[in-house]
């Protein structure tokens, strides 16, 4: 209904490359994903809508924890169950994240709802995953 572009939520910057580039190439779909939900969310799209790209956030968050669990221990990476429980507690969240929205109607939860998405995956990647730079060969 709206074609206007809303400002990206995030901007791409190469503070983010780990320099595996597998994952590298996953963490900016991530922030992709991230900025059509908010696209999406400043819009007042519709709620099935919203709620399809969250379970596509999951979908793909889900599929891609398990890509770098699997590259950390193929790695032998020694903060692997600490970084894994990172991911699971998340996923966790996420899980929750989406249900509150199910369940409670107003849109305007939507900020609310993008920024924690936002704030874990950024600071996720900016953090924890930047370790993962040392195992690349
Ligand atoms: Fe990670
Ligand atoms: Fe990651």
């Amino acid at each position: 209904m709206n074609s206007t572009k809303t400002k990206p939520l995030i901007d791409w910057c190469d503070e983010y490359l780990i320099g595996v580039e597998e994952l590298d190439y996953e963490h900016r779909d991530l922030i992709n994903r991230l900025n059509e939900l908010h696209e999406q969310l400043a819009h007042h799209d519709e709620k099935a809508m919203i709620e399809d790209c969250l379970g596509e956030i999951h979908v793909r968050v889900e599929a891609h924890f398990a890509l770098e669990e699997h590259f950390m221990l193929d790695n032998n990476f020694q903060n692997y169950t600490h970084h894994k429980k990172e991911h699971d507690d998340f996923l966790a969240v996420i899980v929750d994240l989406i249900e509150n929205f199910r369940t409670n109607p107003e849109l305007r939860y939507g900020d609310e709802l993008e920024e924690q998405l936002q704030h874990w995956i950024v600071n996720h990647i900016l953090t924890s995953d930047q370790e993962l730079r040392t195992l690349n060969k």
